[in-house]
């Protein structure tokens, strides 16, 4: 029988290999770039897979710093993680040995705290702490902790650690959220698969990462439907079977690389594009000026803009799905810094993430942040190269973009971030012909 593990308070986190992109600027990237796998999809997949003792199965998974985090902090509850080919991960968890998610797996991964509602459900109980995840803004979890407590789970909070139980099965109810929240409806979706009853979620998140979820779940054997666009519905099981599933695209990453082709004046072509997530991005692309012509699952970015390398200001605002998502306010911000003409960002999902347009001023921006939710891009400016700092994954990899639309050399620190949720991003670049690497810091001055 799984147990909830002594734990201990103090927490000494892991030294990071500081790592450093070089970038040598100012060149069209050209050529095609294969989309991972979507992170925000796969990290769920992955959790869900706690949800029965049956051996499941993922392809399409993301090479990427997240989800060895995932796959560590499930190994440490005593799971089974396979990982027997590239982008592949085979999950058991018929043995799970501790109901406990420490504070070193929270601070690596937000994320982290998807595991809440699949060990509540299944176990009875978990302790699991508050988790970090990117420097943008407050993000509680207060919406996934009491729509837990209304499905009767009791949760108490003491020295940053949720200890959650629910003797007997958790109830399936009515679960009414204040606003929506991905994660929030996703914790509770994956718990009221096995709670006693019927569960009803709204407004439940759009996304189309929650999608393909819901995707796997059923597979599993769960009796999960979207019956309305902003309402699931959930009819508890006793038990969810073993599945397979294919992880679909990333449309954040996509979107990167497609603002990558724009800005460097280039023509890329990204394949195993998930064209039908990102509509409000490429109304963006279109209206700016930046030509995307999307064939099936491939999307052909032409970057030579209005004829000169300019492209339209444009207004852009970020919203739930299927709105302009959050994710990609950074790189679109890097885009309308080569737009002609004023654009206003407003940035209505996360406080605080619009601090790192400070970066790209000192790389010749012009940028005004009025307030933690609305900026005004001043275009066109040309970029110079510099030494810049990342802060989060989102702004890390725009920080690049800028790097290889600007003239000259950059060094832009903090890799690691971008790690987090990008695979293998500098071999992606480099295959589009940027000049771009990644070197530890100490070696910085002896590599070009
Ligand atoms: C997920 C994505 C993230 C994306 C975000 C919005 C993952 C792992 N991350 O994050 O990449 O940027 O959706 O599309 O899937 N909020 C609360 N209380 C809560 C939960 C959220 O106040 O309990 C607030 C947040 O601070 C934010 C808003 O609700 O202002 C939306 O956040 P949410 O949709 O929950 O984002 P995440 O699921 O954390």
């Amino acid at each position: 029988m799984a147990d909830a593990r002594p734990f201990h308070w103090e927490f000494v986190p892991e030294p990071v290999t500081r790592e450093v992109f070089r970038i040598e600027g100012g060149v069209p990237l050209r050529g095609e770039v294969p989309i991972s796998g979507s992170k925000n999809a796969a990290l769920k997949m992955l959790a869900a897979a706690t949800l029965t003792g049956e051996r499941c199965r993922f392809t399409n998974v993301p090479e990427i710093e997240d989800v060895r985090v995932m796959a560590e902090t499930l190994r440490d509850l005593g799971v089974v993680v396979d990982h027997p080919a590239p982008n592949t991960y085979e999950i058991a968890s018929g043995d799970v040995e501790w109901l406990f998610v420490p504070l070193e797996a929270a601070a690596k991964m937000r994320a982290s705290f998807i595991l809440l509602g699949p060990l509540l459900a299944r176990f009875g109980r978990v302790i699991i702490s508050n988790p970090g995840g990117d420097r943008i803004g407050r993000r509680p979890v207060d919406l996934h902790v009491e729509a837990m407590r209304t499905l009767g789970a009791t949760i108490e909070y003491r020295n940053g650690y949720y200890f959650a139980t629910a003797p007997g099965r958790l109830r399936g109810t009515e679960v009414r959220f204040p606003f929506v929240s991905v994660m929030g409806t996703e914790n509770i979706l994956l718990a009221a698969t096995l709670a006693d009853g019927h569960t009803v979620i709204r407004p439940a998140a759009k996304e189309p990462e929650v999608d393909d979820l819901i995707l796997f779940l059923q597979k599993m054997g769960a009796d999960v439907e979207r019956t309305y666009e902003d309402t699931i519905e959930v009819r508890g099981q006793r038990r969810l079977r073993g599945a397979e599933h294919h992880v679909i695209p990333d449309r954040i990453e996509a979107g990167t690389f497609a603002v990558a082709g724009a800005v460097t004046g280039g023509e890329v072509t990204l394949t195993g594009a998930p064209c039908e997530h990102m509509t409000a991005f490429l109304e963006v692309l279109d209206r700016a000026g930046v030509s995307a012509r999307c064939e099936g699952d491939r999307i052909e970015i032409d970057g030579r803009g209005l004829g000169d390398g300019a492209f339209r200001a444009v207004d852009i605002r970020t919203a739930a799905y299927p709105g302009l998502p959050t994710d990609i306010q950074p790189p679109t911000s890097v885009l309308l810094t080569q737009a002609n003409g004023d654009s206003r960002v407003h940035e209505a999902i996360f406080e605080d993430r619009l601090e790192w347009l400070t970066e790209l001023n000192r790389m010749g921006a012009r940028i005004d942040i009025a307030d933690n939710q609305h900026a005004t891009i001043h275009g066109r400016t040309p970029l110079h190269g510099t030494e810049a700092e990342i802060g989060d994954l989102r702004a890390g990899a725009s920080l690049i973009l800028a790097a290889l639309a600007a003239d000259g050399e950059s060094t832009i620190h903090g890799a690691h971030h971008v790690q987090r949720g990008y695979e293998n991003i500098e071999r992606k670049f480099a295959d589009l012909g940027a000049r771009i690497a990644r070197l530890e810091e100490g070696t910085i001055s002896t590599t070009s």
